[in-house]
C-alpha cells in the first residue's frame, strides 16, 4: 500500500533512510563477507563492474573510486558485455536491483566461463544473478514497486560506500550516520526540489553536468527525469560539454550542475561558460557553494553522494507529477528487463 503517499515513488524515496539503515546494519553484521570480498578485490588483476541503467550508474561510481585507490577497474554497461575479453584473475562485481536483468546475467555467465570470479550486489535474496555468483551481497531496501529505481539506488551507493570504507580502513562511524544523512537531506530539500521539478517540467531539453564522482550522479539525474517526466535530458562530464554540447545552449536552456564539493572550481568555470550563453543554472552543491547559479540547493553532508541521490530523484518526481504523469508506471518501461 502507498501508506498515504500519492505514489509509490515518493513513498519509496521517503523509505530510503530505513533502507539504508537496514543495509548498513546487515553489512555490519556480515562483516566477514565484506572482508572476503575486499580480499578478492585487492587480489584481482582487474575489477569489472557491470550493471544496467541506474545500477550501471552506481557501478560507475564504484569503479571510479576503485581506480582512484589504485585498483584497476573497468565499468561496463551490461548490454555491451561482449566487448570485454575477460580472463582468470578478473573479478566481476555485478550490480542489479532485481537480480534478474538478462544482460547482466549474460555478462556474468560469459565472464565466469573465462575464469572470472563473480560478486553480486542485489536486492532480492537468491535472485538469478545472486545464484550465479561466488559471493552474494544483498541490499536490504525491501520491495520497490515504482518502476524508477529510487531507494534501491541510494542503497546501492550506501553498500558501495560501506565496502570502500572498510577497504580504506576508515572508521565506520561515518557510515553509521548514513541513514540520518539521507533523512536530513530529504526533509531539507522537499520545497526547492518541487520548485525545480515544476520549472524543468516545462522544458524540452536539459543538461546535467558533473565531474569526477558527481558524473555518475548527473547521469542518474538525467535518466530519472527522462524516464518518468519525458523530458529529454543528457548528462555530460562538465569539461567535455565545451566540445560540442554547449552549441545548443541559448537563453533559458536549463543546466543542472551537480557539485559534490570536490571539484568546485572546475565546475564553476563550466557554470560561467554556460551562463555566458544564457543558460539557466540549477546548482546542487554539497559542502561548497557555487557562485551565480540561478537556483541553488546547498547542502552540508558528510557523505555527498547520499545527499545528492534523493535530490535528483525528487526533482524528477515533481517534474513528472507537474506534467500529470504517473511516475510509478512510465510508458514503455518494465521494472525488470528479461529480454536482450
Ligand atoms: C531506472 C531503472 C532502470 C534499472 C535497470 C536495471 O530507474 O530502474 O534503469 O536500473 O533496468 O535494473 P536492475 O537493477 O534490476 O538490474
Amino acid at each position: 500500500s502507498k501508506e498515504g503517499y500519492p505514489h509509490f515513488m515518493i513513498k519509496e524515496i521517503h523509505e530510503s533512510p530505513r533502507a539504508v539503515k537496514d543495509t548498513i546494519d546487515s553489512l555490519m553484521s556480515d562483516i566477514d563477507l565484506v572482508e572476503k570480498v575486499i580480499e578478492e578485490i585487492k587480489n584481482a588483476e582487474r575489477v569489472i563492474v557491470i550493471g544496467a541503467g541506474t545500477s550501471y550508474h552506481a557501478g560507475l561510481y564504484f569503479s571510479i573510486e576503485l581506480n582512484r585507490l589504485g585498483i584497476n577497474s573497468l565499468p561496463i554497461i551490461a548490454s555491451e558485455y561482449y566487448n570485454v575479453r575477460s580472463k582468470k584473475g578478473d573479478l566481476v562485481f555485478a550490480i542489479s536491483q532485481s537480480g534478474e536483468t538478462i544482460d547482466v546475467l549474460q555478462g556474468i555467465r560469459m565472464m565466469r566461463n573465462s575464469g572470472a570470479k563473480i560478486i553480486s550486489l542485489t536486492n532480492v535474496i537468491e535472485s538469478a544473478i545472486a545464484r550465479e555468483s561466488d559471493y552474494k551481497i544483498y541490499m536490504r531496501a525491501g520491495p520497490e514497486i515504482g518502476v524508477a529505481a529510487t531507494k534501491t539506488f541510494t542503497t546501492q551507493l550506501a553498500s558501495i560506500l560501506f565496502i570502500l570504507s572498510v577497504l580504506k580502513k576508515e572508521n565506520l562511524k561515518k557510515m553509521e550516520k548514513a541513514p540520518d544523512i539521507v533523512r536530513d537531506t530529504i526533509s531539507q530539500v522537499e520545497g526547492l526540489t518541487k520548485k525545480i521539478g515544476e520549472e524543468l517540467a516545462k522544458k524540452s531539453n536539459i543538461y546535467y553536468l558533473g565531474r569526477g564522482l558527481s558524473l555518475p550522479l548527473a547521469m542518474e539525474g538525467a535518466l530519472k527525469i527522462k524516464e518518468i517526466a519525458y523530458v529529454h535530458a543528457e548528462a555530460y562530464p562538465a569539461g567535455e560539454s565545451k566540445h560540442g554540447p554547449i552549441s545548443l545552449v541559448e537563453k533559458g536552456f536549463p543546466v543542472v550542475i551537480i557539485n559534490d564539493g570536490e571539484l568546485t572550481e572546475l565546475l564553476q568555470n563550466n557554470l560561467m561558460e554556460m551562463k555566458a550563453r544564457g543558460a539557466k543554472i540549477y546548482a546542487i552543491s554539497v559542502n561548497k557553494k557555487m557562485k551565480d547559479a540561478d537556483v541553488e540547493i546547498e547542502l552540508q553532508s558528510e557523505i555527498p553522494a547520499l545527499s545528492i541521490a534523493p535530490v535528483i530523484q525528487l526533482i524528477a518526481y515533481y517534474a513528472a507529477v507537474t506534467k500529470g504523469y504517473d511516475p510509478d508506471k512510465p510508458r514503455n518501461l518494465a521494472k525488470t528487463v528479461t529480454v536482450e
